[in-house]
């Protein structure tokens, strides 16, 4: 017999909030890999203030993948190839949902590739029913108090509704 070396696979990301083609993404990497690592970065690469702090997204996460043990979410600060080094990640994960993120997604793989070429990156298709949604169009319609539940999971759904609420009555 010849056993197999557990993969583990990093999924970074801001997750400002976790949404539905965050999860799905995170639970079809497990199709690929043992072990997913969710890596919340201190600083995203589209720079822009978070809704959420680094506790309430890596709460959210939390409770979103309590259900899974294999997945499990971490806070990283600096350069993303020497935290997937630092974690003995063997491959990196991001979503694609449309040709319009290829740009920003491709320019962002090879600048990593050129400081790790060991380092590969994978691309994985959200369900297409979630292939229009990112966190941005969720937290404007939920701060525009529009129904965001069918685009998140309940953890967040409370907490967005928490947050928004309280900047309305602060407004
Ligand atoms: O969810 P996002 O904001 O599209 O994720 C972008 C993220 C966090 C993966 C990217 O900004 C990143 O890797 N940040 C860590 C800092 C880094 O390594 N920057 C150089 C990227 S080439």
């Amino acid at each position: 017999m010849n056993p197999r070396r557990p993969v583990t696979a990093l999924y970074p990301g801001s997750f400002d909030p976790v949404t539905l083609g965050h999860e799905d993404i995170a639970r079809r990497t497990l199709r690929v890999a043992d072990r997913v690592v969710v890596g919340v970065a201190h600083t995203a690469t589209q720079a822009k203030r978070p809704a959420f702090s680094m506790a309430d997204r890596l709460e959210m996460l939390e409770e979103v993948f309590a259900d899974d043990d294999r997945i499990t979410c971490v806070s990283f600060r600096g350069l993303l190839v020497n935290f997937a080094r630092e974690i003995g990640a063997d491959v990196v994960v991001r979503g694609l949902r449309a040709v319009s993120d290829f740009e920003y997604e491709f320019q962002m793989a090879q600048m990593n590739r050129e400081m790790d070429p060991e380092m590969e990156f994978i691309f994985l298709t959200p369900d297409a029913h979630l292939s229009f949604l990112s966190a941005s169009l969720v937290r404007e319609v939920a701060r525009l108090g529009g129904d965001v539940s069918p685009f998140v999971s309940p953890p967040v759904l409370n907490r967005l509704t928490e947050r928004f609420r309280e900047q309305v009555e602060g407004d």
